[in-house]
């Protein structure tokens, strides 16, 4: 307090007050701003899923049908299942990620550059969430902010990584095969909000995670626990690039046993350096 007043005769001492205002206003706005935007007026809303409803009966009824009642395959026909009570999550999902629309039919949609932009991409998934019935949201930022997670909530992310998607995902996230043609992607460069929307959606293969099963801090730990992995490109003997495409158990599994050891031998270092002084 008598600090800031002697500075305060300072002829600079305007200048910075001003500085300091405009960071912390700027700081609050930026705070604000999500909130603000979700603050949408009803109109607003209508006017949204009426866009959503265009660019759905032009890009996705032809598979998904004018109600999202799905279409079953017929000869040489296009076909998609039902979205019926499938939520925003999974549009902005599978949109954002670029599966949706699927190019053509096959095994399974792959990640691709997104077709729609992202005020298409929430037109479409305010619309099927509106007349579709009620899934899960959009998940917010609680699910994926990475700012203020520590090296504990990092290694526990690990722990929930490795018990309850590395069987598919592998250990150091590159993705596997899951047979008859099928795939677990690689998690890399995957961003947050789909990260998170992936095990509250379980597309495919995937099991649903939901917030019973695994909280939204757990979420973000998992996902703080890849970025973790991927921004130390080989030093922790987790790069199994090298492996190429997993056949089937064998590999995946020494790989994975491998990349266990190396994170214990990693853990026990760390614990030890912390044990001196
Ligand atoms: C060529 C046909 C086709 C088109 C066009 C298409 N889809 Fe799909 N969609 C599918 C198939 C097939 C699946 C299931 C396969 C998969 O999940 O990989 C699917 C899955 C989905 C799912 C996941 C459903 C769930 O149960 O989680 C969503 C959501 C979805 N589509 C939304 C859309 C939206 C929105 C559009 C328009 C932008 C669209 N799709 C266009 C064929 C299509
Ligand atoms: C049984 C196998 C299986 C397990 C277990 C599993 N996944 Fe998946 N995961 C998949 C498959 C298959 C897909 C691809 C779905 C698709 O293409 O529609 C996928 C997709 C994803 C994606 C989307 C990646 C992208 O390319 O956009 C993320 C993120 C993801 N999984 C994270 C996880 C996390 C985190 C866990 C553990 C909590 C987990 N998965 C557990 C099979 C699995």
């Amino acid at each position: 307090m008598r600090q800031l007043s002697t500075h305060r005769r300072h002829p600079l001492a305007g200048v910075l007050v001003l500085l300091l205002g405009l960071i912390v206003a700027g700081g609050l706005y930026a705070a604000a701003a999500p909130g603000a935007a979700r603050a949408d007026t009803a109109e607003a809303d209508a006017e949204l899923v009426a866009e959503g409803r265009e660019l759905y009966l032009t890009g996705c009824s032809s598979c998904h049908g004018q109600n999202g009642q799905g279409i079953l395959q017929r000869a040489g026909g296009q076909y998609g299942p039902s979205l019926i009570g499938v939520g925003a999550a999974a549009v902005d999902f599978q949109v954002g990620t670029g599966r949706m629309p699927m190019a053509q039919n096959s095994q399974q949609a792959p990640r691709k550059e997104p077709l729609y932009d992202d005020a298409e991409t929430e037109a479409l998934a305010a619309f099927v969430a509106a007349e579709f019935g009620p899934g899960p949201a959009i998940p917010g930022s609680e699910y994926y902010d990475l700012s203020g997670v520590s090296e504990e909530d990092i290694s526990e992310g690990r722990e929930l990584y490795l018990a309850n998607c590395s069987a598919c995902h592998n250990a150091s996230g590159i993705g596997g095969a899951l047979g008859g043609g099928r795939y677990a992607p690689t998690l890399e460069g995957v961003e947050g909000v789909h990260f998170a929307e992936a095990m509250i959606t379980g597309p495919q293969n995937m099991p649903v995670f939901s917030d019973e099963v695994l909280t939204p801090d757990d979420k973000r730990h998992i996902y703080a626990s890849l970025r973790e992995i991927q921004a130390e490109p080989a030093s922790g003997g987790f790069d199994l690039g090298g492996v190429g495409p997993v056949g089937e158990g064998l590999a995946g599994w020494v790989a994975g046993i491998g990349a266990l050891v190396g994170f214990a031998v990693w853990i026990g270092k760390h614990s030890v350096r912390a044990g001196k002084q």
